[in-house]
């Protein structure tokens, strides 16, 4: 009997050409499993597909839902941005692949997991080190990096030869990866690092020219940092993320152009569009100002750049990871408010929040009226904050510095005078931006 294979079998032509390959040159018995993450595929041809390519059987599934609650209302919560910027689309959408493909080999009793990873990307140790996790003793093949070595002519020539059902359209002029949460474009004329992308990378947003005039206003409901309505609507999770996608992205809301790190030690050029992604970690992070303390504020921002790194690198099925939920959960307690973003031509701009554990306490920050702080109080404060510094430079000589004014380049002499402080004339009008007229007088 063949050893059974579960592939990720996307219906495009590497994974249907992987189908035959694995079932000729490797003898296995095929099941093709296709995932639904709101790329929006015809899921029945998909399949049909597949059983025609020779798997044994096809698998459909719409894990959207999943997707969205348990992959990125987590990231979401810890305010994963890789690289500061990246909200990580394609890298919360393999481990819930990886999982799929486990717990399906599990219920078939296949012995092998299949990806169509090349070798030179993060999928291939998003998928590989997942698999890892749940299931040590499942063999993970990759055919585009193990063996199955096929430049797209000679995929096209394998699939007419063995009668494949491919519908060949133009090549993609990009890499392109997607699902709710944000759209990964890469290769092709974006490998010139220089080059402005050509509109036709975009698919879900509008260049800043073909943006509407006028902005919008957004009203953004949390609830322990997960975002239950927007403007005050019933939609929620998936239905919410489509809709802001489709708001966002009409307004240009969410493109990304970066030099990413990826984890093989390559550096490469990414261009993402993410406008739910991005409106929601933005609001969600002005909500966060208002409601965390400001060390717990300022911790968070370490935890994010761990949890995104962690999640880059494929580590979603770890102890480090649920440890981090675990602290990034007992953060979100009073993330609960509201949140106003203004959309215009590309940006998407907190113009406002609200929560009622606010610690903003307009008493003490008030410059008007009513202004309950304790100004006397500030120069205590002072004293004791300044005291080591005080001390430092009494012991061990002032902070070294690079005189502004003895330099005769930075200054130019402007007539007769005197400094306020009683320097001698004739005064000197420093040239140099920010010690100007308000420390002299004519
Ligand atoms: N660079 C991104 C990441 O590593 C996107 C990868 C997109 N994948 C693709 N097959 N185009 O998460």
């Amino acid at each position: 009997m063949p050893e059974k294979i579960v592939l990720a079998y996307s219906g495009g032509l590497d994974t249907t050409v992987a189908v035959k390959w694995l079932i000729e040159e490797r003898g296995f018995d095929v099941l093709a499993l296709t995932i639904d993450l709101g790329s929006q595929p015809d899921l029945a041809p998909i399949r049909q597909r597949a059983l025609t390519a020779g798997a044994s059987r096809a698998y459909v599934l719409d894990a959207r839902r999943p997707f969205i609650e348990r992959f990125c209302w987590p990231a979401l919560r810890a305010g994963a941005l890789y690289q500061g910027q990246y909200p990580l689309a394609t890298a919360l959408g393999r481990p819930l692949i990886a999982q799929l493909l486990v717990e399906v080999a599990t219920r078939e009793g296949a012995t092998w997991i299949a990806h169509g990873s090349t070798g030179k990307g993060n999928d291939q140790v998003r998928f590989d080190v997942a698999t890892a996790a749940l299931a040590p003793h499942l063999k993970v093949l990759a055919p585009l990096r193990d063996g199955m070595s096929m430049t797209r002519e000679q995929e096209i020539a394998y699939a007419r030869a063995k009668n494949l059902p491919i519908d060949i359209k133009p090549e993609s002029p990009y890499s392109v990866d997607e699902n709710l949460w944000g759209r990964s474009i890469e290769a092709g004329v974006l490998e010139d690092a220089l080059l402005t992308p050509p509109e036709d990378a975009f698919r879900w947003t509008s260049s800043v020219d073909n943006a509407p005039a006028s902005p919008l206003l957004l009203e953004l409901d949390f609830e322990k940092g997960i975002p239950i309505a927007l403007d005050s609507g019933s939609k929620y999770g998936m239905e919410l993320v489509a809709e802001l996608n489709r708001i966002g992205g009409l307004h240009g809301a969410g493109r990304i152009d970066m030099i990413e790190d990826r984890f093989v030690g390559i550096k490469s050029r990414e261009v993402y569009e993410a406008p739910a992604a991005i409106v929601l970690h933005a609001a969600h992070r002005a909500l966060e100002e208002l409601v965390l303390d400001g060390e717990a504020a300022r911790f968070k921002t370490s935890v994010a750049q761990e949890y995104a790194r962690l999640v880059y690198q494929g580590k979603w099925f770890t102890s480090h990871r649920r440890n981090l939920d675990a602290y990034v959960l007992s953060t979100q307690e009073k993330v609960t408010g509201r949140v106003r973003i203004k959309l215009h031509k590309g940006t998407a701009q907190v113009v406002g929040r609200s929560s009622s554990y606010s610690l903003y306490r307009p008493k003490l920050a008030t410059y008007s009226a009513g202004d309950q702080f304790d100004h006397q109080a500030a120069v205590g404060f002072i004293k004791l904050v300044g005291l080591p510094v005080r001390t430092q430079a009494e012991v061990q000589g002032i902070a070294e510095i690079e005189p502004l004014l003895e330099d005769d380049r930075h200054v130019v002499e402007v007539g007769p005078g005197s400094l306020e402080g009683g320097l001698a004339e004739p005064v000197l009008r420093a040239a140099v931006p920010g010690i100007v007229d308000s420390n002299l007088r004519r």
